[in-house]
């Protein structure tokens, strides 16, 4: 098995997933305000496959949507990490995304920003991307303004139509960034 992955950040730890962070995780952040725009609260079935889909991802990749923990009192803020873009219909499959889903009473604090730096730099540090992508639809503002925060571009060019889902939950819009363009940041 490859090694547990963790990493620190001023204020939060990435890490992999562990037995009991399941239930804290969806207590908190299967919300309606947090899955506005990502197809709603998920039933139990929809849970089950993305803890399947984020364990396969860790055993193929190396990285996968690492729990986000504040470090001064342990809570679970929520994910963020990286996986493979593999959603149907997809531009950029098989690329490195980058993602993240913080529960609500924590928005606003940089918390996302800070985890996402962290995950940029290993993407492209450690785990050997050119390119990292990440993707959200036209009314995630939240979303797409940390996208811009980390000076990653609109690629309008890459933008795609997800078949499973209709509007507003469509077009996925796409955002890059290059690894020679994330070093001198
Ligand atoms: C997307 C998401 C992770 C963004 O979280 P966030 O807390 O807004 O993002 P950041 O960490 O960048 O925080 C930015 C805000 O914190 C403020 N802030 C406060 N202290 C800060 C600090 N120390 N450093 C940086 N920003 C700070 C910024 O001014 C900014 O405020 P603003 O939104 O009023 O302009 C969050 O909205 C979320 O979980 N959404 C639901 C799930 C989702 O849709 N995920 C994406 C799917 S594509």
């Amino acid at each position: 098995m490859a090694d547990e992955f963790k990493l620190e950040t001023e204020r939060l730890v990435l890490r992999d997933w562990q037995e009991t962070d399941a239930r804290l995780f969806f207590q908190n952040t299967n919300t309606p305000a947090v899955m506005r725009w990502l197809d709603g609260v998920m039933d139990e079935a929809k849970q089950q496959a993305m803890l399947g889909r984020i364990a396969s991802c860790s055993a193929e990749n190396g990285f996968c949507f690492w729990i986000v923990e504040r470090k001064h009192d342990g809570t679970i803020l929520g994910f963020c990490g990286l996986k493979r873009a593999d959603a149907p219909g997809s531009t950029v499959p098989g690329e490195i995304e980058a993602g993240w889903r913080l529960r609500e009473d924590v928005w606003g604090q940089g918390y996302a920003k800070e985890a996402a730096i962290a995950t940029l730099d290993v993407a492209f540090e450690r785990f050997g991307a050119d390119r990292v992508v990440a993707l959200t639809v036209p009314g995630n503002t939240a979303s797409w303004g940390l996208m811009e925060r980390l000076g990653m571009t609109r690629r309008m060019d890459l933008d795609y139509v997800d078949p499973r889902f209709a509007e507003p939950l469509n077009p996925a819009i796409v955002y890059s960034i290059d690894k020679v363009a994330w070093e001198p940041r």
